[in-house]
Formats: structure tokens, C-alpha cells, sequence
């Protein structure tokens, strides 16, 4: 995908003039699921696969948006009463609504989009979307006075207020703040981030998607995100300085085991388990020990499928096919149920395990899992 192509279908779907590109990307995570809304700690990395956008500003108080890859044409208003339906123009809207509530005099402008990054496949699209908007609306309208933190926050802000998604910062901050080669290990509770250049020698980072996306994925997240809230409610009792879960420990989990719900013990101890993992894979990495970081990948998955319950049959399979093959870190990436695993592989047992992988999930499932190498790249950027 490149701005051309984009271009093209900009000055065709509307007047012949151009206007400004931006472009955001798509986000791999090395290991910290389900721990940035816990205060905890993530690793993401941008990817070469995101979002493109053109938009001119067009002098009415009208969004004329035109998706590429839907051939679809939305036309929305800028009042909180203009909200559109259909789901994609949504995150364009609530991009607007929460650059509007920071004070930037957003207008009306045409648009076009497309995108290379997998829809509901654990890549963070709606985040790479959401982002490639924040940026340019600040550029186009703000005089670039939003800085980058907040414009993560208005992609997460968005997905809160018009998409109904209680997400974390993970995925929007990944995408705003990618750099090409670099992991960034960021603590969400402090909002504190080191860039981590990501160049394992002798490994390859490979993901599989299982195609599948399962429904009512965004009300499972939620519920994850309460059960959560409702551990630290009651941890809270005892040790009123616990804000997240990232502050406990198991010892605090253990003292309300009969308070809590036994699903949501579960899934404190998951969240726990995994903010301490984070931390232990940096320490490995330092010392080029894959190994470890590969041991930790297996416990987490471990932990999302039998404790947090978001993975699914799909990914379990191609979970166990990885250690059948001797991969050193396998396991579901992102939200979960459906999408990705992130495997890392050693170079000479690349072409083995991913063979090996599509004919056992083609043999079982009756269709290919899609295969992506990763590409670490930069973040949000006006490309012209
Ligand atoms: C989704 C959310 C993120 C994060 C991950 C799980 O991608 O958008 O905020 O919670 O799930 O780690």
C-alpha cells in the first residue's frame, strides 16, 4: 500500500484536488497482555502495516469520509448529536468529538483511507486508524499543539466514548510512538517508556493468524476489565494504597480469596502473574537470553487461555504446534479471542515450523492460517 494508491482514489472520489497525507501503523506486542488498563507494563512495537490517510479541508462543518478498502461513503456532522453508524466512520467521528473536547477547531474536510493491516486479527487497526486522524487533525487544525501522549489518549478516549471498547493505552501509544527497530517497554501507570532496539540474532518474530474473530469479543474485554476493578475494590479494604492491580501482589490475592468471585481470582492472578513477566523478559533480553523470553511467552499463554479465558481453540492449536516444533516462544497476541499468535522462531527452524503449522491448522480447520514476518517500523507521521 503507498500514498499513490491512495492519491489515486482521493482525487477521484472527490474535487481533483489533493490534500495532506498521514500515515500511523498497526502494533506487534512482545508480551504484556491485558496489563496496561492494570497500570502494569507492556512491549509493544509499531509494524510496517497501518493506515493511510488523505484529507483537504473542505469549508463546510461536514466530514465527507470515503472508505477505500469498503468502497463506502460516509457523511457526518462535527456535533456530538452527528454521530454516524456505521462502525469505521465512528472512529473518524470520536477522533473529531475528543480533539474538539481538547480544544482544537476542528472543521469540516473530505477524506479518503486504506489500510494493509489485518482487521480483527490482534494488529490494532481501529488504533492504527484512530491515530493516523488524531495526528493529522492536529496538524490540520491544531497547529500541532496536542502533544503525542494525548494523542494516544484521544484514540483511546474514542474507543471508550464511541466504540464501546474500555481499552487500555497500549495499542494507540505503540502506534503514535513506534520507532523503526525498537520494542518500547512502557509503564502505564507512571506513563514512563524506554525504547528497547530489537534485533535478535539468529530468531526471526512470526505471526498466525488464525482468521477467526470471535463475536462479542469487545463485551468479553470489558468484562475482563471488571473482573479486574473488582479485585482491586476489594484488595482495596485492606491495602488502601492499591490503585491497579499492578500494585498487588499474591500474597494481598490470596488474603481476599473469599471475597472475590472465583473467575475473578482467576483473573488477578493471570494479571499479577504477567506484569512480573514483562519485566522478567527485559532483564532477559539484555543478556541475549531468548530462551527465557520464549519461557515467558509460553506462560502467558498459558495464563490468557486457561486464567484470563481470551483465547480460543484456533490459537491453542497453533499454540501446541509451535512447542511441538521446538519454536522458543509461542503465544496468543493482543486482546485475544481470535487473531494472532506471536511466535519466536529460530532462523533455521523458520521454514519448518510455518509449513508444518499451515498443514496442521489446513488439515484441522479446513483453511490456511495467514503468515506475517514482523517488521518493526516507525509511528504516526504526515508522509506529504
Ligand atoms: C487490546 C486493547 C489494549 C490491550 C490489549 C491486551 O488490544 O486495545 O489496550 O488491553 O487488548 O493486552
Amino acid at each position: 500500500m503507498d500514498i499513490e494508491y491512495v492519491r489515486s482514489r482521493f482525487i477521484k472520489h472527490f474535487d481533483g484536488l489533493t490534500g495532506s497525507v498521514y500515515a500511523s501503523p498497526g502494533r506487534i506486542n512482545l508480551i504484556g497482555e491485558h496489563t496496561d488498563y492494570n497500570g502494569g507494563f507492556v512491549f509493544p512495537g509499531a509494524i510496517d502495516k497501518g493506515m493511510i490517510a488523505e484529507l483537504r479541508p473542505n469549508g463546510t462543518n461536514k466530514v465527507r469520509a470515503y472508505s477505500i478498502d469498503m468502497k463506502d461513503y460516509v457523511e457526518f456532522g462535527l456535533n456530538e448529536e452527528d454521530a454516524p453508524r456505521t462502525s469505521w466512520a465512528r472512529y473518524i467521528f470520536g477522533v473529531c468529538r475528543e480533539m474538539i473536547k481538547r480544544g482544537v477547531d476542528v472543521k469540516g474536510f473530505n477524506t479518503a483511507f486504506a489500510g494493509d493491516v489485518p482487521l480483527g486479527a490482534g494488529m490494532s487497526s481501529s488504533a492504527a486508524l484512530e491515530s493516523t486522524y488524531a495526528y493529522a487533525l492536529n496538524d490540520l487544525f491544531g497547529d500541532n499543539k496536542i502533544d503525542k501522549f494525548e494523542l494516544a489518549k484521544v484514540g483511546q478516549a474514542t474507543e471508550h466514548n464511541y466504540c464501546g471498547v474500555k481499552c487500555g493505552i497500549m495499542d494507540q501509544f505503540a502506534s503514535v510512538f513506534g520507532k523503526e527497530g525498537s520494542l518500547i517497554r512502557l509503564d502505564c501507570r507512571s506513563l514512563e517508556y524506554q525504547y528497547f532496539p530489537f534485533n535478535p540474532q539468529g530468531y526471526r518474530l512470526v505471526l498466525l493468524d488464525t482468521v477467526v474473530k470471535h463475536e462479542l469479543a469487545s463485551s468479553a474485554y470489558n468484562q475482563r476489565r471488571q473482573s479486574c476493578e473488582n479485585v482491586v475494590a476489594a484488595i482495596k479494604q485492606h491495602h488502601p494504597k492499591v490503585e491497579f492491580l499492578r500494585d498487588a501482589d499474591m500474597t494481598m490475592l490470596e488474603d481476599v480469596k473469599n471475597q472475590v468471585s472465583a473467575e475473578d481470582y482467576m483473573r488477578a492472578e493471570y494479571v499479577i502473574g504477567e506484569v512480573q513477566r514483562v519485566l522478567d523478559v527485559c532483564q532477559a533480553l539484555e543478556r541475549d537470553d531468548y530462551e527465557t523470553v520464549g519461557a515467558k511467552m509460553y506462560e502467558t499463554h498459558y495464563g490468557m487461555s486457561k486464567l484470563y479465558e481470551v483465547s480460543c481453540e484456533e490459537l491453542d492449536f497453533l499454540n501446541d504446534i509451535a512447542r511441538q516444533c521446538g519454536v522458543t516462544g509461542s503465544r496468543v497476541m493482543g486482546g485475544g479471542f481470535g487473531g494472532c499468535t506471536i511466535n519466536l522462531v529460530k532462523e533455521e527452524l523458520y521454514d519448518t515450523f510455518v509449513t508444518r503449522a499451515k498443514e496442521a491448522y489446513k488439515e484441522k480447520y479446513g483453511k490456511l492460517p495467514k503468515v506475517y514476518d514482523v517488521v518493526i517500523a516507525d509511528g504516526s507521521r504526515k508522509l506529504c
